[in-house]
């Protein structure tokens, strides 16, 4: 329990299993107030624990229908923002920074969204222990870290073995879908994937897609763009 905690009170913490190379930095939460409270209000309708194992995701939603993952949603906007506009569809996010969490099922909760769960939790632990295989029609990864330098850029997510790990929880015909603004990244995103076995890019050859349009584009994106930077989008299909 931490000092602020009343006993009973869900305890804001990621979770994670131990492991020598992270892509992320555990960052000390300073939340807001209404962060804080979205823990009480919300987590026990959003919330999943990486620690209660594997799920079954038409029963998690009490609905059959195509799901959607995306790893590391920030402060939530964008995903929040696609499930509300594809009511259709179920959506999973993974987190773990709590303040970013926080406004997530806040929102979440304010929106009365049915068609959104969350785990607070490092996304490779997530996969290899809650994510049932052939699950996946859409796998997004919006803006991951950089680790602009050379000796950081081990940390980068996107990793072969990564790839390899998320492939079987994807269904065949199910979508991969990277941004990034970081040029380098970019490519070294389209390298990896172009060697992937099991994939194919949906725009052809090294090619970049256009942004779908059920990717919003962010504050920080606008800003990107008045300021002459680019965004690269890069859309496989698993094939086999
Ligand atoms: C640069 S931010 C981008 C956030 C958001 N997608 C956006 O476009 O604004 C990358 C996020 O990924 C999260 N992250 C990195 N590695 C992660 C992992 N292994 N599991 C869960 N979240 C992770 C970080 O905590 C951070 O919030």
């Amino acid at each position: 329990m931490t000092d602020n905690q009343q006993p009973g009170e869900f305890e804001i913490k990621p979770e994670y299993k131990k492991k020598s190379i992270r892509s992320y930095v555990v960052r000390g939460g300073r939340m807001t107030e209404s962060q804080e409270k979205a823990f009480n209000r919300w987590w026990p309708q959003f919330g999943l624990s990486l620690f209660d194992g594997a799920v079954e995701p038409a029963q998690l939603f009490g609905r059959q229908a195509p799901l959607v993952l995306e790893i590391g949603f920030g402060m939530g906007d964008s995903l929040i923002y696609m499930a509300e506009h594809e009511p259709e569809k179920n959506f999973v996010g993974i987190e773990v920074h709590p303040p970013g969490v926080g406004r997530l099922i806040n929102n979440a909760g304010k929106s009365e969204l049915d068609n959104i769960k969350v785990y607070m939790a490092d996304a490779v632990d997530v996969l290899e222990d809650c994510i049932p295989d052939a699950s996946i029609d859409r796998f997004q990864l919006y803006f991951p870290d950089p680790w602009h330098k050379k000796k950081h850029n081990k940390r980068r997510i996107v990793q072969p073995e990564f790839v390899q790990k998320l492939r079987p929880k994807l269904k065949v015909g199910g979508v991969m879908h990277f941004a990034t603004d970081w040029e380098p990244y970019a490519e070294h995103m389209m390298e990896v994937m172009s060697e992937a076995e099991g994939f194919e890019n949906c725009c052809g050859e090294y090619q970049f897609a256009p942004r779908p349009d059920y990717r919003p584009i962010t504050k920080f994106e606008k800003r990107g763009e008045r300021l002459g930077h680019g965004v690269w989008d890069v859309l496989f299909e698993r094939k086999a």
